[in-house]
C-alpha cells in the first residue's frame, strides 16, 4: 500500500488542502493533520519524507497563536513554513516577527538572493507570487539566511545547515508564478520522495475503507444530480452496490426540469436504487418571509434534513448518511474550533447525522472538484455529467436575492435555462467552470413595444476558476452576452432588464448569498 510521504501540519489557512492537493498532482501523497499533533506521532508514517507548516490567520507573538512541537525539527526531516509557517520558524529559532506597517495582500514581486538555491531551481527572478500577510519577519534567526525578498518583507528563508525552509508567500496558489515548481522541487529534490500515488490508487483505497466502515449496513445518499454527489454515489455503489439507496429531493429550487433529467441520466447509466421525493411545497413553506442568508442556508439545510429523516425512518436499516461534500465545502464552512475562519455555512457539511442519528460517509471529503471530476471518469461517469458546472446544495435559495417564493424560482429557472442553452449552443460551456443566472429584489421601469414595463432585475455570472477557492470572470464575448440577454428579456415573462456580473474571488464570493 502506498502512504503518505509528506505531512502538512494545519494552522489554519484557507489554502492549506490547497498545498495537499499540488502534492498529489506530482503523484505523492500529502496528508493534512491538525497542528497539535505530536512528532512522535510521526512513527505511524513510515514512508514519510517532509514536513510543511501551513499558513494560518494568528500572530505568532501572541500568546494563544497556534505552537508545534518543537521535536518536529529533531526527526531529521526537511521542513518547509508557508506564511505563518515560516513565523512560526523565525520565532522558534530566534528570529523576531512584528506587525508589518506595509502589509501585503495579493500579488508580489520576488526578488531571488540565493538563485542556485535547490528550491528555486527552474524558477526565475522577479516573478508574482500570492502574499497573504499582516506580520512579517524583522529580525532573522542566527542561523539562517535570506533565500529571497519582495519589496516589502523577507520572503524566503533556509536554516544554513539543515533542511528547513521557509516562503512568506503562497506557492500552493495558481497566482504564485512558478509555485507549482517551488512546491515540486521541495517535494522531490529537497524531501527526495517518489511519484507513486495516482487516482486509482485513491479509488481502490477509498472503495476499501468504505466496505471496512460500512460493513453490512445499509446507506442512504442524497443525490443532486451535481459531480459531486454522483461521484460519491459512484464510489459507494462501486464498495458496497444495492445496500445504498439515493434519495433525489425536488426542493423546488432546482434547475429546469432537473428531476427528470437526473433521473433519466441515472436510470441509463448506473444500477443504483433511486427515490424521488418531491417536497418543493414544504422548501416554499419554510422560506417565506426569510431573506437574511445565513438564515436562508439554514433553513434549506434543516428542511432537507427533515426529508431525509422522513425517509430514512422508512428505511430501518439505513446506519449511515452518505455525501458528496468536497474541500472547499469543508474549509469554508469550518466550525469554529477549527482554525480558520467561517465564510458561509454550506447546509451539507456537518451537524446533520447528529440529529439524524446516522453516521456519516464522505468519501471525497479531501479532493478538490477538478480531482473528483478525474475520479468520477475513471469510476465509467458519463462525460457530460462529470462537466457539468456545480450547482450549489441550497439551490436556486440562493441565488434568488431576499425572499423565495415559487413565483420568483419559476421565473429564475428560465433565465438560467436561457443562458446554459446558449452556452452550449456557442461551443462555451466547457470553457467556463460555473456559470448561472442571479434574481434581485428589485424592479425597474424598461420600454416593450410602445409599453412601460416594471419588472424585475437578473444578473448573469459566469467564471473561470480551478479550485474555486479563488476565480475571475469569464471573458465571454459582447456579442454572446448580448444577445443572451436579449433571449432572456424577450422570452421569459417578468424580466426586463439583465446585468453582467464582472466581479473576481476574492473579493466577492461565486455565489451572491
Ligand atoms: P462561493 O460562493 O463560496 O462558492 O465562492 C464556491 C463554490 O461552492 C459552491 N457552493 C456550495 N456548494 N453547498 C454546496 O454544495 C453550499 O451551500 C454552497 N455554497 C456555495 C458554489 O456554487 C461554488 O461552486
Amino acid at each position: 500500500m502506498i502512504q503518505t510521504q509528506i505531512i502538512i501540519l494545519d494552522f489554519g489557512s484557507q489554502y492549506t488542502q490547497l498545498l495537499a492537493r499540488r502534492i498529489r498532482e506530482n503523484q505523492v501523497l500529502a496528508e493534512v493533520l491538525d497542528h497539535r499533533i505530536l512528532a512522535a506521532k510521526m512513527t505511524d508514517y513510515p514512508n514519510l519524507k517532509g514536513i510543511i507548516l501551513s499558513g494560518g490567520p494568528s500572530s505568532v507573538y501572541e500568546e494563544k497563536s497556534y505552537k508545534i512541537d518543537p521535536a518536529f525539527f529533531d526527526l531529521n526531516l526537511p521542513i518547509l513554513g508557508v506564511c505563518y509557517g515560516m513565523q512560526l520558524i523565525t520565532n522558534l529559532f530566534g528570529g523576531k516577527v512584528e506587525l508589518a506597517d506595509n502589509q501585503e495582500f495579493g500579488k508580489a514581486k520576488l526578488f531571488l538572493d540565493n538563485q542556485s538555491n535547490k528550491l528555486f531551481k527552474g524558477v526565475p527572478d522577479k516573478k508574482l507570487v500570492w502574499m497573504s500577510h499582516a506580520d512579517h519577519l524583522t529580525k532573522m534567526p542566527p542561523e539562517f539566511i535570506q533565500l529571497a525578498h519582495s519589496d516589502s518583507s523577507v520572503a524566503a528563508i533556509m536554516h544554513k545547515s539543515k533542511e528547513i525552509y521557509g516562503i512568506q508567500f503562497h506557492a500552493e496558489v495558481t497566482h504564485s508564478e512558478y509555485g507549482g515548481t517551488m512546491i515540486k522541487n521541495f517535494v522531490f529534490d529537497i524531501c527526495k520522495a517518489e511519484a507513486n500515488w495516482e487516482v486509482s490508487s485513491f479509488i481502490n483505497q477509498t472503495v476499501d475503507l468504505i466496505k471496512d466502515k460500512v460493513k453490512q449496513d445499509e446507506v442512504i445518499l442524497g443525490l443532486s444530480g451535481g459531480v459531486d454527489s454522483s461521484v460519491a454515489a459512484a464510489l459507494i455503489s462501486k464498495a458496497i452496490g444495492s445496500q445504498l439507496t439515493c434519495i433525489f429531493v425536488d426542493t423546488g429550487l432546482l434547475r429546469k426540469d432537473e428531476a427528470k433529467k437526473v433521473l433519466k441520466t441515472y436510470q441509463d447509466n448506473f444500477n443504483m436504487k433511486i427515490k424521488m421525493v418531491d417536497a418543493s411545497k414544504q422548501f416554499y413553506q419554510a422560506l417565506k418571509g426569510v431573506t437574511d442568508p445565513e438564515e436562508k442556508r439554514k433553513i434549506i439545510g434543516r428542511e432537507f434534513v427533515e426529508v431525509f429523516n422522513s425517509e430514512a425512518k422508512k428505511m430501518k436499516q439505513a446506519k449511515w448518511l452518505a455525501q458528496g461534500t468536497i474541500y472547499p465545502d469543508v474549509i469554508e464552512s469550518s466550525s469554529p474550533d477549527h482554525a480558520s475562519k467561517t465564510i458561509k455555512s454550506h447546509h451539507n457539511v456537518g451537524g446533520l447525522p447528529e440529529e439524524m442519528g446516522l453516521k456519516l460517509l464522505e468519501p471525497i471529503r479531501d479532493l478538490f472538484k477538478d480531482e473528483v471530476r478525474k475520479v468520477g471518469l475513471a469510476l465509467g461517469i458519463p462525460e457530460v455529467m462529470i462537466n457539468r458546472h456545480p450547482f450549489p446544495g441550497p439551490g436556486l435559495g440562493i441565488r434568488i436575492i431576499g425572499e423565495v417564493t415559487k413565483e420568483k424560482a419559476d421565473i429564475l429557472r428560465e433565465v438560467d435555462d436561457v443562458f446554459i442553452n446558449e452556452l452550449w449552443k456557442a461551443g462555451l460551456y466547457n470553457q467556463v467552470d460555473q456559470a448561472f443566472a442571479v434574481l434581485l429584489p428589485v424592479k425597474t421601469v424598461g420600454v416593450m413595444g410602445d409599453n412601460r414595463t416594471y419588472d424585475y432585475l437578473a444578473s448573469i455570472r459566469s467564471v473561470n476558476t480551478i479550485d474555486f477557492m479563488t476565480a475571475t470572470i469569464s471573458h465571454l464575448p459582447w456579442d454572446f452576452i448580448e444577445n443572451v440577454v436579449s433571449l432572456i428579456i424577450n422570452n421569459v415573462d417578468h424580466v426586463n432588464r439583465v446585468v453582467y456580473d464582472i466581479t473576481s474571488k476574492p473579493p466577492g464570493t461565486i455565489e451572491w448569498e
